[in-house]
């Protein structure tokens, strides 16, 4: 049996002041840490955040997401070169860096989103890189005014950083008469005048969404950087599960672990291969609480216990249909 250490992490070490990286030629340095610079951190935490270390090796540490890193590292370098080429009156082409993120809900969007906003900090792209997370209820008013107003609230939060607008195809739900036209309209525009310090991000379903782009054409010479995210494998959701595991500071015995990719296979069997990190992470939460619940009547837990995550943690409790599980899966 391993001894069990942990490393600390960056997040469990959150009151030092963190490590602050820049990325300069020859990859990413790490910078003296700063007394608290302006904008706070507190708007980069957030679901799944690793914390505030070189968003490069934040991207790298994703499970799997291959192709989704290479295009995103090659968006940056583009990106970084073109300020450069600018710096020194070479010609350079106007950054559209608008972007439409396709693929089924716990994929990786948002997550991926929060690093960019990181990554184009960093590269001088844009003046904060905070993410602004928002749907439709955000954008669509109640009354003639009232969608193009909302809508702008949202930008102006977002502006410096990402407006990530999740489902973004409902925004075309209602046809003409309905106001989600009003807001991809006042969207649009701010995407082009404010496209110095704003990235606008359409993100849902693959399908929906090249359904959405085609019903306006206008957007997709706006929305020119269209990047899809598979579902993962089993393999790569067992180990995204290690990792929040082992994030909290908790290890998968090797029976809950062979539950859950028995679980995972389940799942996939009946939902049409959907494969999704969302649920692997309420499931680690769920087995954190039930562990909690079984260890709390046991006077001594050893630290052996308090890190174990048992295949009875995992498995469904009683009187609970195994569907119960699957609720899971609708949001
Ligand atoms: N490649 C990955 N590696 C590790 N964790 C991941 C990965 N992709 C997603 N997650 C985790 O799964 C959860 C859902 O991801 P999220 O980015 O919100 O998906 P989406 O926006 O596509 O619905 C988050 O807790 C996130 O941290
Ligand atoms: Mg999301």
């Amino acid at each position: 049996m391993p001894k069990i250490t942990f490393s600390r992490g960056r997040k469990t070490g959150a009151k030092a002041p963190p490590p602050r990286y820049r990325w300069v030629e020859g990859g990413p340095r790490k910078v003296a840490a700063a007394g608290g610079p302006g904008g706070g951190s507190g708007t980069k935490a957030g679901e799944g955040a690793e914390g505030p270390q070189d968003p490069l090796l934040d991207l790298d540490n994703l499970t799997g997401l291959e192709k989704v890193k290479e295009i995103i590292k090659e968006i940056t370098a583009y990106a970084k070169m073109q300020k450069i080429r600018q710096a020194h009156n070479l010609k350079s082409a106007p950054l559209v860096l608008h972007m439409v993120f396709k693929g089924n809900p716990g994929t990786g969007k948002t997550t991926v989103a929060r690093i960019l906003g990181r990554l184009f900090q960093d590269i001088g792209i844009l003046p904060k890189g905070h993410l602004v997370e928002i749907e439709r209820a955000d954008l669509v008013g109640e009354y003639i005014g009232h969608t193009a107003q909302k809508t702008r609230v949202q930008i102006n939060k977002a502006l410096g950083g990402i407006l990530f607008i999740d489902e973004a195809y409902s925004l075309a739900r209602g046809g003409d008469k309905d106001f989600g036209k009003e807001a991809i309209d006042t969207l649009v525009k701010a995407a082009e005048d404010h496209k110095d310090q704003l990235i606008v991000i359409l993100a849902g379903y693959k399908k929906e969404m090249e359904l959405f782009m085609l019903s306006n054409p206008g957007l997709k010479s706006r929305f020119p950087i269209q990047i899809t995210f598979p579902d993962y494998r089993r393999e790569e959701l067992m180990e995204i599960a290690g990792k929040m595991a082992r994030e909290r500071e908790y290890i998968m015995s090797k029976a809950a672990r062979n539950y859950l990719y028995n679980f995972l296979e389940d799942v996939n069997a009946k939902t049409l291969n959907f494969s999704n990190a969302r649920l692997v992470r309420n499931l680690i939460e769920k087995a954190i609480r039930k562990q909690a619940a079984r260890l709390v009547h046991s006077h001594n837990p050893s630290r052996e216990q308090l890190v174990s995550l048992e295949e009875v943690d995992f498995a469904v409790d009683e009187g609970e249909a195994p569907e119960d599980r699957f609720y899971y899966l609708q949001y």
